[in-house]
């Protein structure tokens, strides 16, 4: 038994939560329900990253203080994770006082181990980034991500002298070679760091909607150095050492590819500054991308659809939550970007949820029902299936265990595929009742029964409902990983529940 911390990056409130923010959501929630799977002793962290200008601007905009449209704006985003299935352990709000106090202690001792000192800042500002550029990063003094102009800002800082850390992050990298994976952001980070590091502005005098400097009231801490200590915050820092020692050398961040630079350099030279090891481990995660495809009737908006248009519980009505979280982790690898489409969701539900996982559960229903009285028979220990089960339990838990949501799944439809050629094979449904029929359909029911612990962390409510159709009492998790999922464990003896079909086909063209 392990331990495993996941965050997500906590997300700004200025907008409501789109299906960008629950791709990252959903895997990382499929990562720590494989991790309970398992047995490890798991902490899942997400939240809402409250301070900073682009927030303050927001509420302004809607005539309403900071604080005011933050409560509102969170409260979405725990919404949209309820609606789907997402299981976190804690919810952190950066305006919360035990985030004020952990910044102030962990800064504090940056300040105090000397790493802290005061200079006065020139530069091109994004409000967007939250973030300064140089004249030469900046795409002609227009932001190169937002592509918005860049503002002109003096003013006096307080600097981190990340330069202190350049050797010390290089030769953390070297030692650590799954610090960030994939090896591409890896290899981007440590680049980055190569080419050398300037101090930076951790501070504000411009805006008050921060957590107040405490050795400067006039300044509050820049937006992302009271975001990024979040992480800790919700472990304790400050007011619990036990707890941080207990899950910080477990701690896996992931985050999407554009702040790479503040999680691979400055997040893990901050903690050495303070005095602590940086976080075991950082996955960066690609963008989802609309291709100017029309996303159904619903969504269209004129002159196409931006992911940000999309709210997650849109996908989730019209296609259940299973499906939508079963989509968002099989079609993109984590690193990679992906194409997010209707036509794409449309079509991993009818093929891989519709006609092979739905089929199967309603084949062997029916089978079991007309040839062996409705009661499950027992597998067979040396089932030609068995090899099949087993290298799909392998592979998927190989793939869990890499972060790879995507590669465990293609390894469970491997043998759900397997599963639906066996049964053509032996057509039970052409033989009559007897031995030869139980033999195949105790084999069918081993291997749904494996599929549906194997589905749980991506799909934990129709893993529980296949186990049910399958006459098992308890749950898929209830268990250990390491006792459930060997061949041979389906009891036979039990009544099997016909029901409705799982996923009703939908029509490709809606
Ligand atoms: N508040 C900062 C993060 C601070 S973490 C200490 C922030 N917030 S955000 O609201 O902009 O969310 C960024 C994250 O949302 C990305 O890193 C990514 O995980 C997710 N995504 C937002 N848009 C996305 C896509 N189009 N595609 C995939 N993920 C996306 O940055």
């Amino acid at each position: 038994m392990g331990r495993f911390y996941i965050t997500t990056p906590i997300y700004y409130v200025n907008d409501a939560p789109h299906v960008g923010h629950a791709y990252c959501t959903v895997n990382a929630d499929a990562m720590a329900r494989w991790h309970r799977l398992i047995g490890d002793e798991t902490k899942f962290l997400t939240g809402t990253d409250e301070h900073g200008q682009k927030v303050a601007d927001a509420a302004a905009k809607h005539d309403m203080s900071p604080l005011d449209w933050t409560n509102q704006t969170s409260t979405r985003f725990r919404e949209a994770w309820d609606a789907l299935g997402i299981s976190y352990d804690d919810f952190i709000r950066t305006t919360e006082p035990r985030h004020y106090e952990s910044v102030q202690k962990f800064l504090g001792a940056i300040y105090d181990n000397g790493f802290i000192y005061k200079d006065v800042y020139k530069g091109l500002y994004c409000v967007s980034c939250e973030d300064y550029f140089t004249f030469e990063a900046s795409d002609n003094g227009k932001c190169p991500i937002h592509g918005r102009d860049l503002v002109e800002m003096e003013e006096e800082n307080w600097f981190f002298q990340l330069s202190a850390f350049e050797e010390r992050l290089l030769e953390y990298y070297d030692q650590h070679p799954g610090f960030v994976t994939p090896d591409t952001k890896r290899n981007e980070a440590y680049s980055f760091i190569k080419g050398g590091l300037r101090d930076i502005s951790i501070t504000r005098t411009s805006i008050a909607w921060g957590v107040p400097v405490p050795w400067d009231a006039n300044h509050v801490f820049y937006v992302w150095y009271d975001a990024l200590i979040n992480y800790l915050t919700a472990i304790g820092y400050g007011r619990d050492d036990d707890e941080v020692e207990k899950w910080w050398p477990y701690s896996n961040h992931l985050v999407g590819k554009e702040i790479i630079r503040f999680h691979c350099v400055w997040w893990p030279a901050m903690c050495m500054a303070a005095g602590l090891e940086p976080p075991s481990h950082v996955q960066v995660h690609g963008w989802l991308l609309v291709g100017g495809q029309k996303l159904s009737k619903t969504m269209a908006a004129e002159g196409g659809v931006r992911l940000t248009d999309i709210a997650p519980v849109t996908l989730t009505n019209e296609f259940g939550v299973d499906a939508v979280r079963y989509y968002l982790l099989r079609e993109t690898s984590l690193g990679n970007d992906g194409e997010f489409s209707h036509e794409g969701i449309t079509q991993r539900y009818n093929t891989d949820l519709a006609n092979n996982l739905g089929n199967l559960v309603a084949r062997v229903g029916a089978v079991v029902t007309s040839k062996c009285g409705g009661v499950g028979p027992r597998p067979i220990e040396n089932s030609s299936l068995r090899r099949d089960a087993e290298i799909a339990v392998d592979e998927s838990t190989a793939a869990w265990n890499r972060f790879s949501p995507q590669g465990a799944l293609e390894a469970t439809w491997g043998l759900i595929g397997a599963t639906n050629a066996y049964l053509e094979a032996h057509a039970p449904w052409k033989l009559e009742p007897g031995a030869d029929v139980d033999a195949v359909m105790g084999d069918a029911l081993e291997a749904i029964r494996l599929v549906a612990i194997l589905i749980t962390p991506a799909m934990p409510q129709v893993a529980e409902e296949i186990w049910r159709r399958i006459g098992l009492g308890s749950t898929p998790t209830a268990e250990r990983f390491d006792v459930s999922a060997s061949w041979g464990r389906y009891p036979g003896g039990t009544s099997i529940v016909k029901g409705t079909p799982l996923f009703p086909r939908i029509a490709s063209d809606s």
